[in-house]
């Protein structure tokens, strides 16, 4: 891959979607404030040990109170789109049934002011942040998951759908169902293969599903939803090294983008498919799976390096991590490849009905340092500038690219790395909720100043 050494935000084009991204259960804070129910996470954050100095997303950065400042931010540094998730457990407490209108008000809200400031919303349904009510009948294992997720759905639709037109429906479903119901280390902590297939079935059916509502009630709206995604290369060219590089593609890569284009889950000969298709199988309704998305959001942040390993249950594989291999790495320990990012984008941009792409994210984190007021992350705007380089290259070699969001506006609550993984464009002191821009955060304002409308 070759890249050219200067380019402008206008190379892209000038109807390149420009934007920035949050999410609810990180950033909004107010976690019982006026008629809000719990979340997993909120419940997650008690359990001792999960998350890193022990982080509660009670407050996060508190965009609750202080949205219209932040989106002001948005606005000087000259985004175009901002994309937030609304927390289902805000307008319905108990995850179904009563609506509490507080909540409801809280997003017109938020969605009038971006049409105010001339900032195009972008709504992710589900962020990760399950209403804890849904989690004690089980979550995204239980047979009523479609149910309850169509009737928020569609309470979405009813309320916001004539103003917003741009939807994303799931949040990277690899992530909340392996994260949180296959390894424990997510919300709501639980483990074990047959959590995990079931997990893995609802989000696949619930991404269809909600595609399909929010085209019957809005037909103008821009649909789409996001994976995550990352290359994965095998350790050595040794044979089984490379049938294990395959087997975590599969997962990473192609579970859940396969059976939305109508190609049903993907197989491998691996115990886990093998698996996973029986259980599917058994559950039916895997004709629900597909859906004619708009657009399909990638989320990228690194690659993978995986050597067999037979002892690692279900995938025979194991990661060897960057640190290990001494290439460059961001403060989580993530391998630093614009090239990686470029062949990712075409390995999905090469799905024949794959008919546009946008990167609902990416971005770095770097453990930054205030000082006399600044913030001097050089390392985050050299990320930036080799990533959007390899997006560029993307996008001139003909992969259907149209957009490009930053992760994200503030630092705020990264999971279980609580309050000390910070990946924003705005720093935040979270003690006093101070905001400062970041050297990146005006790198992005200058690169975008120039677009021409
Ligand atoms: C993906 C998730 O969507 C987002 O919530 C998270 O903060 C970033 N990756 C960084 O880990």
């Amino acid at each position: 891959m070759t890249t050219p050494a200067i380019f402008k935000a206008d190379d892209f084009g000038s109807d390149f979607l420009w934007g920035i991204a949050i999410a609810a259960a990180q950033n909004e804070g107010a976690y019982n404030l006026n008629g809000r129910g719990l979340s997993i996470w909120d419940q997650f954050s008690l359990r001792g040990g999960k998350i890193k100095g022990n982080a509660k997303p009670d407050v996060c950065c508190d965009f609750y109170h202080r949205y219209k400042t932040d989106l002001l931010l948005v606005k000087q540094l000259g985004f175009k789109v901002f994309r937030f998730s609304i927390a289902w457990s805000r307008i319905m407490p108990n995850g179904t049934g009563l609506v509490n209108k507080a909540g409801i008000l809280f997003y017109h809200q938020v969605i009038d002011e971006c049409l105010a400031l001339g900032l195009i919303p972008s709504i992710t349904l589900y962020h990760w942040d399950l209403p804890l009510a849904l989690q004690k009948e089980g979550g995204w294992t239980s047979h009523l998951l479609l149910k309850w997720f169509s009737k928020y759905v569609i309470l979405c639709m009813q309320e916001y759908g004539n103003k917003v037109k741009h939807w994303i429906v799931l949040n990277e479903p690899m992530g909340f169902t392996s994260l949180g119901y296959m390894l424990g280390k997510h919300a709501p902590g639980k483990s074990g293969i047959k959590q995990f297939f079931a997990a893995i079935h609802n989000a696949a059916m619930a991404q269809a599903e909600g595609g399909r509502i929010i085209r019957a009630m809005v037909p103008d709206a821009i649909i789409g939803t996001t994976f995550s995604c990352s290359e994965v290369v095998p350790a050595t060219n040794k044979k089984e090294d490379i049938l294990a590089a395959k087997r975590i593609d599969i997962l990473m890569n192609r579970l859940f983008i396969e059976p939305v284009l109508g190609m049903g889950y993907p197989s491998d000969n691996s115990i886990l498919m093998d698996r996973l298709h029986l259980f599917t199988k058994a559950w039916k309704y895997t004709e629900r799976m597909q859906f004619d998305f708009d657009f399909i959001g990638l989320q990228n942040y690194f690659p993978v390096t995986v050597a067999h390993n037979a002892m690692i249950p279900y995938v025979q594989a194991v990661e060897v991590k960057a640190t290990k291999r001494k290439v460059p790495h961001t403060d989580l320990g993530w391998e630093i490849s614009p090239t990686s990012f470029y062949h990712i984008l075409k390995q999905f941009a090469s799905y024949p009905n794959v008919k546009s792409i946008i990167v609902t994210e990416n971005g770095a984190c770097f453990k930054d340092k205030l000082q006399k007021g600044a913030i001097h992350d050089v390392q985050r705007i050299d990320y930036f500038k080799s990533y959007l380089n390899a997006l560029l290259q993307a996008k001139k070699d003909g992969m259907p690219i149209n957009g490009y969001f930053v992760w994200t506006l503030t630092d705020n609550f990264e999971w279980s790395e609580g309050f000390q993984a910070p990946f924003g464009l705005v720093h935040v002191d979270f003690e006093t909720q101070q905001r400062t821009i970041k050297q990146s955060g005006y790198w992005w304002q200058q690169f975008l100043m120039n677009i021409k409308e």
